[in-house]
C-alpha cells in the first residue's frame, strides 16, 4: 500500500480557496490570484503530454481509436471489450473488479491504454453530504468544497479517476427533480460553488492519489425543461443562454475542470449532444476547452427518430435529428461528443462513417487525443491502480474526519424560515418526535446516494435522543412513497390511521420535532412532480399536532429536494427549517439546530412559491411593461393571489439573533467600461447570539437595450458575529458584473446608471448607483 498522502491542508485550502468567478465576478471572500498561474505552472508538462499522446495516437488502429471514444457502464462492460482497448467504465465502484479490470486493459491491451473509471460522486461517495440545493443553501463555497474533497478522496480509494459533477445546471423549475442536483435558481451561486467543487475535486493537479477529474454537466440548460418535466424541450433566447445557463460552466471551465458532459435536453430545436453550437463553438473554441466531452447515458442514440409504429422497438430513441444509428453516431462526433456513454454507435458504425466521408479522421483523432491527455494528465499511465489495495478501501470510508464535514455542511445548509418564538428547544424537556421522515435514514440520503448505505445514517429521532437530557419519544404519523411508477400511491401519507397516535404522542411531550417531506424518490433524475405540495396528508397531520398543542413548541423540520408550495399549511407551523436531504448526519446536524449548538445561518437558493400556480417564479426575472399590483386590474398578476410576492424569496433565511445590514457606499459614482469599483457594507448582530448572516450585493441595469433582470445577485458572503459585532465587507465589480450578453452571444457593457442593493435577500432595498461610462 502506498501511505495516503492525506491533504492535512484541507482546512486551509479551504480559506485560501479563489472564489472570483470568470465570465462575471463579484469578488468574494479572499481571493488568491496566484492560485490559476500555479495550476497552470504545475501544468508545464504538458509539452510532454501532448508528444506522448500523439505517439500513442500514431499507433493506434481505427479500431481501437473507436473502442477508445468508447464509455460503457459496468453491467455492460466484458474483459474482452477491455482487451480490445475500450475507453472508459462508469458506475463500477467495486475496487477488486476495477483492479482486475486495469489490469486486464494495461497488461492485455495491444497498447496498454488504462481505463478511466467514472462515477456520479455528486455530493459524497459513501460518506453522504447534503444535496446539492442544500449545500447552495449555506451560501458558504467551502461547504462545496469539503463536500467534493471528501467525495473524491472515497472515491479515489476504489480506484475511480472521474467524477459526473459538478451539476450546474441553474434552474427555474421546481416541478423538476433535477433542482436538488445543482445550486438552484442563481447563475453566481452556482458559478461560485461549481468553482469550489472542481477545486475540491481536482485539486491542484488531479493525479494526485485522492483527486479524480471533474465533468461540469449538463451542458446546457437542462434545468430548464418545459413543465418542468424531466428531459423535456428547452426552448430560449441568446442572451438567456448566455446570461442564465452558460456561466456556471464557463467557471467551471476557467476553474481547470478538464471533461464535460452533453445533455438531454433540446435547445431551441438542437439536442444537447447533437449540439455543434454548444460542444464545438462555445466550449471548445471559445472557451479553449481541451479536454474531452461524453456524452449522456445514451443520448447519441437518442438523436433518431422512433419508428412510427411501435416506437417501444427502438429503445432510446426520439430527438428525431438522425433518421438511424449511422445518423446519430455522425451527428453527435461531428458536433463534438468526444466519448460515447452506454450506446455503442461510435465504435459499430465509425468505419462505415468514415469510409462513407461522413465523419472525418481528424475529427476521430481529435476526440481520442482529447480522452488520452486527459488520461495523460491524471497520472493513469504511471499510476494506474487504486492507492489501496482493494481490500483497505473500505477503511478509507466514513472517516471521523469525512463524517464531522458531513455534519457541518448539513447544519450550514438549513435555513430557518419561521419562527415565533418555538425555537431553539429545550435539551431539557420531554421531546416527541413524530413524521415520517423522524425514523428514516433512506430518505435522509437524497436523490444521489452514490455508494450510502440507508445503515450510515444517524436518523433525526437517534439525533435528537442523543442530545436530549430529558425522554424522547416517537411516532411515525404515516408512510411516505419509496416506490416507482407505475403506482397507486406516488405521494404516500395517504392514511390518517396513525395520526391519532402521533397526535397523543405528540400530546404528552414537552416539545415536539414534526419531521415532514419528501422521499428521496421525489427527487432526481426522472422524478418530477407535477405540485409542489407536501406529499399525502402530511398537511393535515401538521394541523391535528398543532391544533392538539396550542401554544406548544412544535419545530417543524422540512426534508425535500425542492421548493414547495406551503401557503396554505404556513400558518399553522410555528417554525419551519428547511433541511433539504442532509446526507448521513441528519440526525446530528438536526438536533444540532433545533437545539441551539448550530445557529441556521443557510439563506434559500430558490424561490419558494405560495402556490404551484405561480412557478416558475424566480427573483432574477425581467420587468414587464405592468409591474405585479394584486389590487389593480391589467397588470402582471394572478387574479387568485393576493400577493405578487413568493412565500419566502430567494435569499431568505432567519436566525436565532438579529443582523443589521447598512452603510452600502461605492468606491465612486462612475467608472469607465472598463474600469473598477467596490461596494462596501456593513453588518452587525444586534441579536444575543452569536450567528451567521448571508450578506447579499444585487445589481440592476434599468436602461439597457435589453430588458435586464429586477435583481441579479454579483456578491455574497457568509459572516459569523458575536453579539454587539461589526464588519465591513467589501465586494469588487467590474464589466463582469455590469454587462451583459445580448441575443447575438456578444457581451456588451453599456454606458449608463447601474443600480447596487444590499441586505439579506433578493428583496434587499438598500441601494445606491454609479453611472458606467
Ligand atoms: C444522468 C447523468 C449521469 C449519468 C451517468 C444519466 O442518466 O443524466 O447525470 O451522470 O446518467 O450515471
Amino acid at each position: 500500500m502506498r501511505a495516503s498522502r492525506l491533504r492535512a491542508a484541507i482546512g486551509a485550502a479551504v480559506v485560501a480557496l479563489t472564489i472570483g468567478v470568470a465570465g462575471g465576478a463579484g469578488v468574494i471572500a479572499q481571493t488568491d490570484s496566484n492560485d490559476e498561474a500555479e495550476r497552470r505552472a504545475d501544468r508545464q508538462s504538458d509539452g510532454d503530454i501532448e508528444r506522448r499522446v500523439d505517439g500513442l495516437l500514431s499507433r493506434m488502429t481505427l479500431q481501437e481509436k473507436l473502442q477508445q471514444i468508447t464509455l460503457l457502464p459496468d453491467f455492460k462492460v466484458t474483459e474482452d471489450e477491455v482487451r480490445r482497448g475500450l475507453g472508459a467504465v462508469l458506475s463500477e465502484t467495486n475496487p477488486e473488479r476495477i483492479r482486475e479490470l486495469q489490469r486486464i486493459a494495461v497488461e492485455e491491451s495491444r497498447l496498454g491504454i488504462p481505463l478511466l473509471f467514472a462515477f456520479d460522486t455528486i455530493h459524497g461517495f459513501r460518506t453522504v453530504f447534503p444535496i446539492p440545493l442544500g449545500t447552495g443553501a449555506s451560501f458558504d463555497p467551502d461547504v462545496a468544497f469539503e463536500d467534493a474533497t471528501y467525495g473524491a478522496r472515497e472515491s479515489a480509494a476504489v480506484g475511480l479517476k472521474q467524477t459526473y459533477a459538478p451539476m450546474v445546471d441553474v434552474s427555474h423549475m421546481a416541478r423538476w427533480g433535477r433542482i436538488a442536483e445543482a445550486a438552484g435558481e442563481d447563475p453566481f451561486l452556482n458559478s461560485v460553488l461549481g468553482v469550489a467543487r472542481v477545486r475540491g475535486t481536482q485539486g491542484r493537479d488531479y493525479s494526485d492519489e485522492e483527486k479524480l477529474v471533474a465533468s461540469p454537466k449538463h451542458l446546457v440548460a437542462y434545468g430548464q425543461p418545459e413543465g418542468g418535466r424531466d428531459y423535456n424541450t428547452t426552448d430560449m433566447s441568446e442572451q438567456r443562454l448566455r446570461n442564465f445557463y452558460l456561466p456556471p460552466f464557463k467557471a467551471a471551465i476557467e476553474a481547470g475542470a478538464d471533461t464535460a458532459m452533453c445533455s438531454f435536453n433540446a435547445i431551441n430545436g438542437v439536442p444537447g449532444c447533437g449540439n455543434h453550437y454548444t460542444m464545438t463553438e462555445i466550449l471548445k473554441r471559445e472557451w479553449g476547452f481541451d479536454g474531452f466531452i461524453e456524452s449522456d447515458w445514451t443520448a447519441v442514440a437518442e438523436l433518431r427518430s422512433c419508428p412510427p409504429q411501435n416506437p417501444s422497438d427502438v429503445p432510446e430513441c426520439g430527438h428525431g435529428v438522425a433518421a438511424d444509428g449511422p445518423g446519430a453516431a455522425a451527428l453527435a462526433l461531428n458536433s463534438g461528443v468526444d466519448s460515447e456513454m452506454t450506446s455503442t454507435f461510435f465504435r459499430d458504425f465509425g468505419a462505415q462513417l468514415l469510409s462513407e466521408g461522413r465523419i472525418s479522421m481528424s475529427r476521430i483523432d481529435d476526440a481520442v487525443r482529447r480522452i488520452l491527455r486527459v488520461k495523460f494528465r491524471a497520472g493513469l499511465f504511471e499510476n494506474p491502480y487504486a492507492p489501496y489495495e482493494p481490500g483497505e478501501a473500505e477503511a478509507q470510508m466514513l472517516k471521523p474526519d469525512a463524517v464531522a464535514a458531513a455534519r457541518k455542511a448539513a447544519g450550514r445548509s438549513m435555513v430557518l424560515l419561521k419562527n415565533e418564538g418555538a425555537l431553539p428547544l429545550d435539551p431539557n424537556k420531554s421531546t416527541a418526535v413524530i413524521g415520517p421522515l423522524a425514523k428514516n435514514g433512506h430518505d435522509m440520503l437524497g436523490p444521489w446516494w452514490g455508494r450510502g448505505r440507508d445503515e450510515d445514517v444517524v436518523t433525526v429521532l437517534d439525533g435528537i435522543d442523543q442530545q436530549n437530557n430529558a425522554p424522547t419519544t416517537y411516532a411515525e404519523g404515516c408512510k411516505v412513497s419509496n416506490t416507482e411508477p407505475p403506482h397507486t400511491d406516488p405521494e404516500g401519507c395517504q392514511s390518517d390511521a396513525g395520526f391519532g397516535e402521533a397526535v397523543a404522542v405528540a400530546s404528552a411531550a414537552e416539545q415536539v420535532v414534526l419531521a415532514v417531506g419528501e422521499s428521496r424518490e421525489m427527487s432526481g433524475e426522472a422524478a418530477s412532480r407535477s405540485t409542489l405540495d407536501l406529499p399525502g396528508r402530511q398537511e393535515e397531520l401538521i394541523r391535528q399536532i398543532r391544533a392538539a398543542n396550542p401554544g406548544k413548541p412544535i419545530a417543524v423540520v422540512l426534508f425535500s429536494g425542492r421548493p414547495l408550495a406551503l401557503g396554505d399549511v404556513i400558518g399553522d407551523m410555528p417554525s419551519l427549517i428547511q433541511a433539504w436531504f442532509p446526507g448521513v448526519q441528519a440526525g446530528p446536524a438536526v438536533a444540532d439546530v433545533v437545539f441551539g449548538k448550530v445557529n441556521p445561518g443557510g439563506s434559500l437558493p430558490v424561490t419558494f412559491p405560495r402556490r404551484l400556480g405561480q412557478a416558475p417564479i424566480y427573483y432574477n426575472h425581467e420587468p414587464t411593461g405592468r409591474p405585479c399590483n394584486p389590487d389593480a386590474k391589467f397588470n402582471s398578476r394572478y387574479r387568485d393571489i393576493p400577493s405578487c410576492d413568493p412565500l419566502f424569496e430567494f435569499g431568505y433565511g432567519l436566525s436565532y439573533t438579529s443582523f443589521e445590514i447598512s452603510n452600502l457606499a461605492l468606491s465612486s459614482s462612475s467608472v469607465s467600461r472598463s474600469g473598477r469599483l467596490t461596494a462596501s457594507v456593513q453588518v452587525t448582530n444586534t441579536g444575543s447570539r452569536r450567528g451567521d448572516e448571508v450578506v447579499q450585493l444585487y445589481l440592476h441595469d434599468p436602461v439597457a437595450s435589453i430588458s435586464q433582470p429586477v435583481r441579479r445577485l454579483r456578491g455574497f458572503e457568509r459572516v459569523t458575529l458575536d453579539p454587539g459585532r461589526s464588519r465591513t465587507l467589501r465586494f469588487t465589480l467590474d464589466a463582469s458584473d455590469f454587462g451583459f450578453y445580448d441575443n447575438s452571444g456578444r457581451f456588451v457593457v453599456e454606458p449608463g446608471q447601474i443600480d447596487v442593493y444590499a441586505g439579506d435577500s433578493s428583496k434587499a432595498d438598500m441601494k445606491q448607483s454609479f453611472t458606467v461610462r
